[in-house]
């Protein structure tokens, strides 16, 4: 059905060297649908660039995790909108703003020259949506607010030639109470193990190394009686010839199964760091945010897996000023992370989104409180990088050549199987896609150097 849509899509653009451009904002999840969208355009014909203020078609796949995405996406749809002053572009916005019913109404009404608006759960319908309005000039507006069924063997163009991502499950059942996701990925889908393994099969034929599995909730994963769940899907993976390092974003703490953490143990492929999301190290907060652990499990999972897994390290998500948070209850997330040295944090400052439960709260926590308990564990956080980052010196870290450095081109940059940037001086031997093992001479703030062995 589709496919009759790519062919005449391809047929109106036939000779004209039509362009697109696909600006994706959000998570990884996000970025592997804009590879599917970036896959249907190029069938239908349209040619890849960067500028995408110099695009044909522009693409906007957007996040409302938090709300200053809302901003920023107003800002780039006025951008376009100059630009189609003087010449023709077809602008189409999808992603998971627009399954927001507000927002989508605000789109239509304060922004009317969109071209075509699809959501999450109609990424598939592209080719078609992209027909009615290059064909009939018509305003589309695909989104609907039901699970969408899981599409497979939709066309992808991959960002990298060796690294891949792979979706495992859509949308999340979890209902942390801050959290806007649920209400616009809808409830949880896995697709099927034999589905995921073809296509890693697939990815590995084709040369690629480094596989990455997606989902809101990975070890939620449900798959069939031979390959049940997480555990036996990523043992699975394991032993696909070709595959060298696997990878997985994001677990749920609650759903961390010592199954999960026995597969990784024996695993040399699997990450060496881990992410695990606290939000918050008071058990009192954790309660009102829904997320089914208390500070105390939260630390013995951490140190179980600390144990189990050799050379582990973790990094997490944290949130500062969720509503009735008090200075003492944030005291104690900056105990978890003093307790855990999470190799890495990505911080946020909670953000009220509508429809959440949280959102509901009359003892929100003022802006500028929000932003001093920020900094301080931004402080406590960059204390501890240095100190981190000098263990590596001297150890012997077996690395996949990402590519050039950005301001050097005599030196190669690659990460450690814990995520760490490293740079090192090239040599005629390798080259970008090569694994070697690299020894680690420097420590620096947010990089490694190191020497070919
Ligand atoms: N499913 C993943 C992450 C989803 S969103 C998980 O559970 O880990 C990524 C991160 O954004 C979350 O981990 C959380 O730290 C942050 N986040 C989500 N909603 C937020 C909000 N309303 N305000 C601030 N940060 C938020
Ligand atoms: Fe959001 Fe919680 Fe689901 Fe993660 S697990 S996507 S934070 S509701
Ligand atoms: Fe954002 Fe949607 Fe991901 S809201 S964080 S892009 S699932």
């Amino acid at each position: 059905m589709q496919e009759n849509y790519i062919e005449l899509v391809k047929k109106i653009n036939n000779g004209k060297l039509l362009t697109y451009s696909i600006l994706t904002f959000g998570c990884q999840l996000n970025e592997n649908d804009s590879e599917k969208i970036a896959g249907m355009l190029e069938e239908m014909g349209y040619i890849k660039i960067d500028d995408y203020k110099s695009a044909d078609l522009v693409v906007f796949n957007t996040c409302c995790v938090r709300e200053n995405a809302e901003e920023k996406l107003f800002g780039k749809i006025g951008e376009i909108k100059k630009i189609k002053e003087n010449r023709e572009v077809l602008l189409a916005i999808g992603g998971c703003m627009m399954q927001e019913e507000k927002m989508l109404k605000k789109i239509k009404t304060s922004y009317p020259f969109v071209n075509v608006i699809f959501g999450t759960h109609t990424l598939q319908n592209l080719p078609e949506d992209i027909y009615k309005a290059v064909s009939k000039n018509q305003k589309v507006k695909d989104v609907i607010d039901i699970d969408g069924e899981i599409y497979e063997d939709l066309p992808i163009k991959r960002e990298s030639n060796f690294k891949a991502s792979v979706t495992i499950m859509y949308g999340c059942n979890n209902f942390c109470s801050y959290c806007i996701v649920p209400y616009v990925r809808g409830r949880e889908r896995s697709r099927k193990p034999e589905k995921i393994l073809e296509e890693i099969k697939d990815l590995a034929k084709k040369g690629y190394k480094e596989i990455t599995l997606l989902g809101q909730n990975v070890n939620s994963y449900k798959g069939n009686e031979k390959i049940k769940n997480f555990a036996d899907l990523l043992d699975e993976v394991c032993k696909i010839d070709g595959i060298e390092k696997v990878d997985f974003i994001s677990p749920h703490p609650k759903d961390f199964t010592d199954d999960v953490i026995d597969v990784i143990a024996k695993n040399e492929k699997i990450s060496r760091i881990i992410h695990l999301p606290l939000q918050s190290g008071n058990t009192k907060v954790l309660k009102e945010m829904n997320r089914k652990y208390t500070k105390e499990q939260f630390l013995e999972l951490a140190q179980k897996m600390k144990s189990k897994i050799n050379g582990l390290v973790l990094s997490t998500d944290i949130i500062v000023g969720f509503p009735g948070e008090t200075d003492e209850e944030f005291e104690d997330t900056l105990d978890v992370v003093r307790k855990i040295n999470f190799e890495q944090i990505f911080m946020f400052i909670y953000s009220k989104r509508d429809g959440t439960v949280a959102a509901k709260r009359d003892d929100q926590v003022p802006e500028e409180i929000k932003h001093k308990r920020f900094d301080k564990l931004k402080e406590l956080y960059e204390s501890k990088v240095d100190e981190n980052n000098e263990r590596y010196i001297g150890t012997i870290q077996k690395v996949l050549i990402e590519g050039e450095s950005k301001n050097n081109e005599n030196t190669y940059t690659a990460r450690t199987n814990t995520n760490k940037v490293v740079i090192f001086d090239k040599t005629q031997k390798h080259n970008i896609g090569d694994i070697v093992d690299l020894k680690i001479t420097e420590s620096h703030k947010w990089y490694l150097k190191g020497e070919i062995l």
